[in-house]
């Protein structure tokens, strides 16, 4: 089994009751979901080697170099911020009380308070400081400090989708159990065309299994909800996977639309599921026109030492020439009247108003699962 990022996985969970009375009597931080997700997420080794929120090093080396201060990759920070009136109430050594809903749910002991320059931040994480883009907004919603230190979770966060929540070492143990030696990750945030399918099944042909890993959380509007992610993958696996070879958990953090460095902290939970490969196609994790459709996949060169092999796909698209889907490694007609191209705004349009996108788009079995939802995006 491929080895968790930075050697060990990660594990600070205490759910005594016992840790959780002590919790009471520490000053409290209120959390909301996103956050909780990634508090469960750093304690459950999805986010390994990671032990909590970074510091300041740590921060500071994560967007100078996209590396940890050791030396470990690691792209996107993970920081809890504060405002400046929570921070004057607190001192480096104190431990409090992350609560969600006024309930203690981790306990956080603080090493650092430190300010954050925020335009350094999205220009080295996102490439722009533009306002247009939907993580810099992020950014800049923030509080202007960021607490550093260890966690432990004392309950997990809710989820709609319990069956298919599944810890790193939920999906090590699965994978010993199916046999699978090599296994492939896909991470998406959408529902699946049939250029998501091909390319998840032509990487499935070099390898043992598939993970199929949607990511469960805040994402954009326009963006398809979480639950007709989910059962649009649920109508695809009934019909068109084979269960030996292909299964379904999801990952669940919010999107941050990072391009590059996004497809990098994707790589790094997957191998901390266990995933010895891991799917790169066309504008992974991009938003708008930010990012080359290639991008996320030249930042891999700056990484030989990332430990989970990238599989990199060019754009599959349909051919009516070829008679197949194709991408332009593969096929010679490259005029564009030739093309028919999976297009998400063409597909959701079409949805939208309450048509099946063509076969030679999107499987119908998997137009039908996300016409039944009245409203299918986040609005
Ligand atoms: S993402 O934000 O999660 O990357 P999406 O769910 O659409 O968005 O994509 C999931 C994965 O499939 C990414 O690796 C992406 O690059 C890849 N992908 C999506 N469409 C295509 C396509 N037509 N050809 C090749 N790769 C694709």
């Amino acid at each position: 089994m491929i080895s968790p990022h930075g050697g060990r996985l990660v594990k600070r969970v205490d759910f005594s009751e016992k840790r959780i009375e002590e919790a009471k009597d520490l000053k409290k931080k209120e959390i909301n979901l996103d956050k909780y997700r990634d508090l469960a997420n750093i304690a459950h080794g999805l986010f390994s080697p990671l032990e909590g929120y970074m510091d300041n090093n740590n921060f500071e080396a994560v967007l100078k170099d996209g590396r940890l201060d050791n030396d470990i990759p690691w792209t996107v920070p993970i920081v809890m911020d504060a405002v400046e009136e929570e921070v004057s109430e607190l001192r480096e050594g104190d431990d409090i009380a992350l609560s969600y809903n006024g309930e203690p749910v981790g306990i956080l002991e603080i090493s650092d308070i430190y300010r954050y320059d925020k335009g350094k931040y999205v220009r080295s994480v996102f490439g722009t400081d533009s306002m247009e883009h939907p993580g810099v907004q992020r950014v800049f919603s923030m509080g202007d400090y960021l607490l550093g230190g260890k966690i432990t979770l004392l309950k997990d966060p809710p989820t709609q989708f319990p069956r298919y929540r599944l810890w790193p070492e939920d999906t090590r143990v699965l994978f010993r159990e199916k046999g699978w030696k090599k296994v492939v990750g896909f991470q998406t945030r959408n529902t699946p065309h049939i250029g998501h399918e091909y390319v998840q099944k032509a990487a499935l042909t070099l390898v043992d299994g598939l993970l199929i890993n949607p990511l469960i959380g805040k994402k954009k509007k326009g963006d398809f909800r979480d639950e007709v992610i989910i059962k649009a993958y649920e109508a695809l696996f009934e019909n068109y996977y084979p269960k030996n070879t292909a299964t379904m958990s999801i990952i669940e953090t919010e999107m941050r639309y990072a391009g590059p460095k996004e497809a990098i902290f994707h790589a790094i939970m997957r191998k901390n599921l266990g995933c010895t490969h891991f799917i790169v196609g066309r504008d992974h994790a991009g938003v708008g026109n930010f990012y080359g459709p290639f991008d996320a996949h030249k930042i891999f060169s700056d990484y030989p030492d990332l430990g989970i092999e990238p599989i990199f796909f060019r754009s599959f698209y349909y051919c009516k020439k070829c008679r197949a889907v194709v991408n332009d490694k593969i096929c010679p007609h490259q005029d564009s009247e030739y093309q028919i191209n999976f297009s998400g705004t063409k597909i959701r349009q079409l949805l939208m108003e309450g048509k099946r996108p063509p076969e030679d788009m999107m499987r119908p079995e998997v137009a039908d699962a996300i016409l039944s939802f009245e409203n299918p995006l986040v609005d």
